[in-house]
């Protein structure tokens, strides 16, 4: 699979088979993706893969969190600003129309909405995830390190024949994480990350993109 390929083929998969993961791919995967590049070569992502019973028992706890309808953690750090300006809050809503309309759910159904996210919390059936946390002193320039890992692994994972969905949605239920994978203090977790082979039986619709005149613009001489 060569990189047009592999990006253009990721998307963010919300339906997993229950098959294995082998623990010699994600070892590929991760070695590959450390040569991702990080501001003086901070390498600031830490990164926790969670399979089996660990990871059984954190959906577990989250899932009894869901329906007990536990308030989410405190957050370390805000998903998004308060208020969206134009084009990013008519993005948004377009975003929330695609997904949810997929799964025939109305904008006005807020609970449907809820019960969809919910599959998160299950990292969507997924039998491997990946939780990626960065240390509290460093800054937004290194928070964006993160992003081109998180990338990099997703490509990887395309070029093993897997797929990935990246889940902020995990930061909600950051205590929980904690519970199971005892990370040391002073970091924060970003996201979570499902891991696996997509249920090709679960409907989707692709998301679309902003034309590219309204994200790039190229300067001639
Ligand atoms: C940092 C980050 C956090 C995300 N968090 C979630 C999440 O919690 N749950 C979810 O279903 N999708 C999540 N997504 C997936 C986005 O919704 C998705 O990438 C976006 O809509 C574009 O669609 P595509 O990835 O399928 O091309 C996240 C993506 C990123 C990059």
């Amino acid at each position: 699979m060569d990189v047009y390929e592999a990006v253009t083929s990721r998307r963010a998969v919300r339906g997993f088979t229950d098959r294995h993961v082998p623990k010699e791919l994600l070892e590929r995967v991760l070695s590959a993706a450390a040569w991702s590049p990080s501001g003086s070569n901070l390498q600031s992502w830490r990164a926790y893969v969670v399979t089996g019973r660990p990871l059984a028992e954190l959906k577990k706890r989250a899932g009894e969190r869901v329906v007990a309808g536990d308030p989410w953690d405190e957050r370390e750090y805000e998903m998004y600003p308060s208020a969206l300006n134009s084009p990013y809050r008519e993005r948004r809503s377009a975003f929330g129309e695609e997904r949810y309309g997929a799964l025939g759910i109305s904008r006005e159904d807020w609970e449907a909405r809820q019960r969809a996210a919910s599959a998160n919390w299950n990292c969507f059936g997924a039998p491997a995830a990946l939780f990626c946390y960065i240390d509290r002193g460093l800054g937004r320039p290194q928070w964006s390190d993160l992003g081109m890992y998180l990338q990099t692994v997703m490509l990887l994972l395309r070029a093993e024949g897997l797929h990935s969905c990246p889940q902020m949605a995990w930061s909600v239920y950051r205590k929980t994480v904690a519970e199971v994978l005892s990370p040391p203090d002073g970091l924060i977790l970003f996201c979570g990350m499902s891991i696996g082979f997509e249920d090709v039986t679960v409907d989707y619709i692709r998301t679309g993109r902003a034309p590219l005149d309204e994200t790039v613009t190229f300067v001639e001489g």
